[in-house]
């Protein structure tokens, strides 16, 4: 596997594959990989000629000071598990190769309210940031498919309309989400849960897999949402929201009758680690 930490010369080496005909897939990250990550590199590389994968994290969608310094940085064990997992390039640029002049501007690009919702109405500036450095990250690498988990549904979302909206070419691949064991979705922050918190953590898919059942028996979104919020209101944890939505606009749905696809995606507070997870209620992607 090559690393580079330059946009340049990653750049130069990219014009050089695309001259050859290469197909290139790539898998935006943050580091501190696990499978979650390692199932996108995987088909990244099953899919295309070459696998890229970025180590980024980026400073301009956290809107917490302390969330960005707490982020584990793990780039040597990050770029052992790449290779074991077929990755051709890493990109492990620092600050000012992803934003030469300041990243204190905002793309243009019409979202169509995506952002506004959930993650949006939680975390100010987060998904403004999100655009912007996918948007960026997908320029450097030039590529054809881009890989993206569904454990981040609203992101995907988002970016698919940015991709759309901005005419990219690169086609949008959404991979299901990784599980450990017990349920809970597979996360770079789940290493900062206190023990006890840990074991307690896979209330979020259950009560997801409750959701689901609920609505096949036919209850309505609205107490699907009230009963889900009771059942994650346990000790130490805080329930930030649980919204049965649709899957394509990201609405709340009140009525379930001619939407396709309905999602249900939640926040809870673990301690002091907000963990997301989501699943398909109805429909598919
Ligand atoms: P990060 O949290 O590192 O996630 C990188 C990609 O891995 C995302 O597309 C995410 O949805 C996917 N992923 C994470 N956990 C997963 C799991 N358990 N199952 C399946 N896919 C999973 O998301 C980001 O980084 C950043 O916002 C980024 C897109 C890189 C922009 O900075």
């Amino acid at each position: 596997m090559k690393i580079f930490y330059k946009t340049a010369e990653i750049q130069e080496h990219i014009t050089a594959l695309k001259k050859k005909g290469k197909s290139i897939g790539f898998t935006p990250t943050m580091g501190a990989l696990h499978s979650g990550h390692f199932e996108l590199i995987k088909r990244a590389s099953t899919e295309n000629d070459i696998s890229i994968c970025s180590v980024y994290v980026n400073p301009s969608q956290f809107n917490v000071a302390s969330d960005l310094e707490k982020y584990p940085r793990t780039l040597e064990k990050d770029a052992e598990g790449l290779t074991a997992n077929g990755c051709d390039i890493l990109f492990a640029p620092d600050n000012k190769e992803i934003y030469p002049n300041g990243s204190d501007y905002e793309v243009d690009v019409d979202l169509q309210g995506l952002d506004l919702e959930m993650e949006g109405a939680k975390r100010p500036g987060h998904f403004a940031g999100v655009v912007q450095v996918v948007k960026r990250l997908i320029e450097i690498t030039d590529c054809d498919r881009l890989y993206m988990g569904q454990k981040d549904f609203q992101q995907f979302t988002i970016i698919r309309q940015m991709i759309k909206s901005l005419e990219m070419n690169a086609k949008l691949i959404v991979c299901p989400i990784v599980r450990d064991e017990d349920g809970l979705a597979k996360s770079s922050r789940n290493t900062r849960l206190h023990p006890d918190h840990r074991k307690k953590a896979n209330i979020l898919n259950r009560v997801l897999v409750q959701a689901k059942e609920w609505l096949s028996e036919g209850r309505s979104p609205i107490e699907i949402t009230y009963k889900a919020m009771e059942y994650l209101d346990i000790p130490d944890f805080r329930p930030e929201y649980f919204d049965i939505v649709d899957g394509s606009t990201l609405k709340k749905i009140s009525n379930t009758d001619q939407v396709d696809l309905i999602v249900a995606c939640t926040a809870v507070w673990a301690g002091e680690v907000r963990l997301i997870d989501n699943m398909i209620l109805k429909g598919k992607l």
